[in-house]
This record gives structure tokens, C-alpha cells and sequence, in this order.
């Protein structure tokens, strides 16, 4: 996602090509940092109260100084001042340690459009694949001094699993704990019908993300006649449902149309559960054919 503006806490709107970071900087060194992706859409960050709180949140995990709300809604500000409306905006709000040896955090915003082959798979879905990620699904948050469920810079498991989808020709992959039951995706979480329950993976037992697309969607179920749970599916579970999908901000609900090679039906709820995070109606310059979906 190529941001075509940034913006710096105290200096407001930089030149996209120039440099924000220093070389040690410890988001850069360590990934020691976090961030949010935020769906800007006509013209202003949605759901931004919960993405701000989700940071403290981290934050307070990490133990990272992070500058009071206000700053950083300033920041987004200046970043997106002028974007025209009917362009979809993919906002990051990106707050590292800052330089080794100590010094103030880094904190920055980004904005780009939307991938096209985003804005596509919420409309053809995704094929996806289950990863082994080699951990059981309750064993991080159990130890006590891992800090789980925070939205850290350092995504390099997250990119190497997104380099095995492309390997192995999938869009996107579904991590399974040890134990066998599916946690989320790299960028994405999961999000499930199966007998009138729209459910997702608990995030404060497993230490997956807890993702504010995913919360919106089942805080919004009864919308639908819909009942909302949080528990653990095994890969059976999965390929039972009645519908899947991977749900992140800018991508919103995109479908599972393969699990593990095994086609599924595309749903007819996927508009309706789409419609919960009321997404604007306009299409214009999809590709053709599908791709990768780069969503955070
Ligand atoms: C690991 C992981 N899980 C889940 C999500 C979805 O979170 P949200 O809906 O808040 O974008 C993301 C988003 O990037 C993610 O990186």
C-alpha cells in the first residue's frame, strides 16, 4: 500500500518521499513499535475511537509513551485534510520507541488509497490455506509476560506467512494452534455463521488481535436476526459453517470462497454482513482479475 502523503507529529504534512525515521530508530531496529490501519472513507477515519483505544491499549501492554488522543487525531488530521471524499483512504497511524539511547517516540501518520485488489476481494473473496503456527491456542496469553493481542510493528511472521500464501497460491492463510484450533490470519480475523451465530476466536484467551472490523460486525449481528458468540473452531468447524470470512478495516468481510482447496458456495449473507460496516457502493477502477490482498 504505497502512502501518497505523511505526516509527522510537530511538523504536520511532510513530503511523502522524505525520511520520518532515524537509521536507529527502534521501530526500524526491533519492531519494537505499534500501529493501526484505519479505513478512511468519505473523507474521515472510521471507527477511530476504537483503533485509538485498541493503541492505548497496546501501549500500555509494551509500555510505550504514546501522546494524549488529541495529538494524535490532530495528526490524522493533517495527513488527510484535502483527500477527496469519494476516494477510499488506507490511514496508518504508525508510534515506535523512537531512537536507541532514548529520545522522544516516533509518531506518524501515513495515507494511500485502497488497493483496487482490496477493494475486490470484499467482492470475489479469498482463497485461503490453514498454516501451523506452532503454538496451543491459549498458551501465550497464559504466560504472563508476553505481551498478546497488540498490533506491533514487527510483523515479520505475519509477512513470511503471507509469502507462503503467494508460494503456494492462496490468497491468504488461517493460522491452527497445536491443538488444532483456527486462530486468525496474518492481517485478518475470522468471522463465522453456523446456526444463526455469527462468531469469532476470543481474543483475550487465544492473544489473537482483537479486531475492531470483527467486534463492529458482531456487536451489529443482531441486525441481521442474529445471535454473536466468541469461541475456538477447529478446521471441521470451519469447513461446517455456513459462511466464512476474513474481516480487517480496509477489507472489511472478505469471503472464504476456498478453505484448504475445498470450494464453498459464496453466500448470500455476505452483502448484508458487507452492508454492517456500510462500505461505499462505488467500484470504480477494479482490476480485472484477483490478486493478493495486501489488507491490514
Ligand atoms: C493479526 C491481525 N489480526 C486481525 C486484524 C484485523 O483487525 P482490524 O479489524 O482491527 O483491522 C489485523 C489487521 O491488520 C491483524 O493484523
Amino acid at each position: 500500500m504505497e502512502a501518497t502523503r505523511v505526516a509527522v507529529l510537530g511538523r504536520g504534512l511532510v513530503p511523502a518521499g522524505e525520511p520520518v525515521l532515524r537509521g536507529d530508530d527502534r521501530g526500524v531496529l526491533h519492531g519494537d513499535g505499534l500501529f493501526e490501519t484505519l479505513h478512511l472513507r468519505d473523507g474521515g477515519p472510521w471507527l477511530l475511537a476504537p483503533h485509538l483505544a485498541r493503541l492505548r491499549a497496546g501501549a500500555a501492554a509494551i509500555g510505550l509513551p504514546l501522546p494524549p488522543d488529541g495529538a494524535l487525531v490532530e495528526l490524522l488530521d493533517a495527513v488527510r485534510a484535502g483527500w477527496p471524499p469519494e476516494t477510499e483512504g488506507a490511514l496508518r497511524l504508525v508510534c515506535t520507541r523512537g531512537p536507541e539511547g532514548g529520545g522522544p517516540a516516533t509518531v506518524y501518520a501515513t495515507l494511500g488509497e485502497v488497493p483496487a485488489v482490496v477493494r475486490l476481494a470484499r467482492r470475489t473473496g479469498v482463497t485461503v490455506a490453514t498454516l501451523p503456527l506452532g503454538v496451543a491456542a491459549r498458551a501465550r496469553p497464559e504466560l504472563g509476560w508476553l505481551p498478546s493481542g497488540v498490533k506491533s510493528t514487527s510483523y515479520a511472521l505475519s509477512t513470511a506467512a503471507r509469502r507462503w500464501a503467494q508460494r503456494s497460491g492462496v490468497d491468504d492463510v488461517l493460522w491452527v494452534s497445536t491443538d488444532g484450533y483456527v486462530l486468525e490470519g496474518p492481517t485478518a480475523n475470522v468471522v463465522w455463521l453456523r446456526g444463526g451465530t455469527l462468531s469469532t476466536v476470543p481474543a483475550a484467551e487465544t492473544g489473537v488481535l482483537p479486531g475492531v472490523t470483527a467486534r463492529h460486525l458482531l456487536e451489529r449481528a443482531g441486525e441481521l436476526g442474529l445471535a454473536a458468540a466468541e469461541h475456538l473452531p477447529t478446521v471441521p468447524d470451519l469447513h461446517e459453517a455456513e459462511a466464512i470470512w476474513l474481516t480487517s478495516s480496509l477489507r472489511g468481510p472478505a469471503e472464504v470462497r476456498t478453505l484448504d482447496g475445498t470450494p464453498r458456495p459464496s453466500s448470500p449473507l455476505t452483502p448484508r454482513v458487507q452492508a454492517l460496516l456500510n462500505f461505499p457502493r462505488r467500484v470504480s477502477r477494479l482490476p480485472g482479475s484477483g490478486g493478493r490482498t495486501g489488507a491490514g
